[in-house]
């Protein structure tokens, strides 16, 4: 089959890899017709480059078709149509049990420190293959795979593989009042998301971003938003609060993460570690402070005293300098971590069989490309060039 591989810092390219097959009893393996190209994947194709190997198939945000199911999965059948969340969870270990699948004990890499596995996510999460392909095997699908119906077309529902339920799970850490405001930090994706979940909920939403076509999405669905070009340090936060009577938002979801725009010197230590072998760049990453820490900053700014903050967008460094007087004397309230997907599906699966499509998730998506295109769409996204909000590959 065809897939998406990962050869190299910022070298994506399409080959042929041997096609999956069922390897145990609680697998399937899926024809992929949607797969979503993230943020996340971003941060593999260049700066978490030490912990690829060539050849690792990527992509965490599939559906399909069912082609072969092991015996061990009784609630799915040849042909059914399913979702595929991006954690690999078994959903009977303790974490499970407790709804914290993206900490799942059956698959947590305990070798590396790290959590549940992920699809098409390197070596710090199990080297799963991943989605972005022509077929995928699917372990632990008798309780991963979300059955959807046939009713709407993919896009109504691909996005229960990750966008989805991490900006629900954002919004729900986020803890907003009733009467509150909620600051989304990043107009990506997942960002966009969070601010249509947060309308939802008829809740006052503020969020900030650069890229103009981003800003524009998410002003036309009731948001405030700010276009951060030209400020500069506390400006921002400034900007939040003569929104907010003065004291900052309630509460701010950071949907940015590592590789925020502004943070120049580490962007340069970033790219460096690029370069480095990865036996001498792993270590290094692991133990130094790499994150560009200027969208989190904001949130700590511009949050109210005794707010939270819900950190969604994903960081990787072990010494980040982060502002502790600021956050002790401000009271600040901290969430963060990889979404438990499947904790959420089925109160969003609920919103999404409706027949009005209430979050727009139909037209979320910019382009549909073809698997051939993955190379120039992995560079198209990150310059964030063309309008390239979100791209689903159609394989
Ligand atoms: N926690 C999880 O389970 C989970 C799941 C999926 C994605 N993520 C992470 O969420 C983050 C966002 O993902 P995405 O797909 O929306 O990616 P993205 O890269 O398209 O979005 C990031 C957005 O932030 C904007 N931005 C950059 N610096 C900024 C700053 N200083 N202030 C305001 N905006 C700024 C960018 O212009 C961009 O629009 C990524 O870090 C991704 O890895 C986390
Ligand atoms: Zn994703
Ligand atoms: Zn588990």
């Amino acid at each position: 089959m065809k897939a998406v591989t990962w050869q190299g810092a910022k070298d994506i390219r399409v080959t042929e890899v041997p096609d999956p097959v069922v390897e145990d009893p609680t697998d399937i393996v899926i024809r992929v017709t949607s797969s979503g190209l993230c943020g996340s994947d971003l941060h593999l194709y260049e700066t978490l480059a030490p912990f690829m190997e060539p050849g690792d198939i990527v992509g965490h945000e599939p559906m399909g078709i069912v082609e072969a199911v092991g015996s061990g999965v009784p609630h799915l059948d040849v042909g059914d149509r399913v979702v595929i969340p991006f954690n690999v969870s078994c959903g009977h270990c303790w974490m499970c049990e407790r709804d914290l699948q993206s900490q799942c004990e059956t698959t947590q890499n305990t070798e590396h420190g790290t959590g549940a596995s992920l699809l098409g996510f390197s070596k710090l999460y199990g080297q799963v293959p991943g989605g972005q392909a022509e077929y995928l095997r699917v372990p632990h699908a008798d309780f991963g795979a979300v059955k959807v119906s046939k009713q709407h077309p993919d896009d109504r529902y691909l996005f229960l593989s990750d966008v989805l339920p991490t900006a629900w799970q954002a919004v729900e850490y986020a803890d907003v009042p009733d009467d509150g405001t909620l600051l989304v930090i990043g107009a990506g994706p997942i960002g966009d998301m969070a601010t249509r979940i947060a309308r939802h909920r008829g809740l006052r939403v503020i969020a900030t971003d650069l890229v103009d076509e981003r800003l524009d999405r998410v002003r036309a669905n009731g948001v405030e938003a700010i276009d951060i070009s030209g400020l500069e340090g506390s400006e921002v936060a400034e900007r939040v609060r003569d929104l907010t009577d003065g004291r900052g938002a309630d509460s701010v979801i950071d949907a940015v993460g590592m590789e925020a725009h502004g943070s120049g010197g580490v962007k340069a230590v970033q790219k460096l570690v690029g370069l480095l072998p990865d036996a001498v760049a792993e270590p290094f990453m692991l133990k130094a402070g790499v994150d560009r820490l200027e969208a989190l900053t904001t949130a700590f700014d511009a949050v109210r005293r005794g707010g939270t903050v819900s950190v969604v967008g994903v960081y990787g460094g072990a010494a980040d300098p982060l502002p502790m007087f600021q956050m002790f004397d401000k009271q600040i309230q901290l969430r963060m971590g990889q979404a438990n997907v499947r904790r959420w599906t089925d109160d969003i699966l609920a919103l999404l069989e409706q027949d009005e499509d209430v979050l727009g998730v139909e037209s979320f998506a910019t382009h549909h490309l073809s698997l051939e295109e993955a190379p120039d769409a992995y560079a198209t996204f990150q310059k964030k060039q063309d309008g390239a909000v979100k791209i689903v590959f159609r394989p």
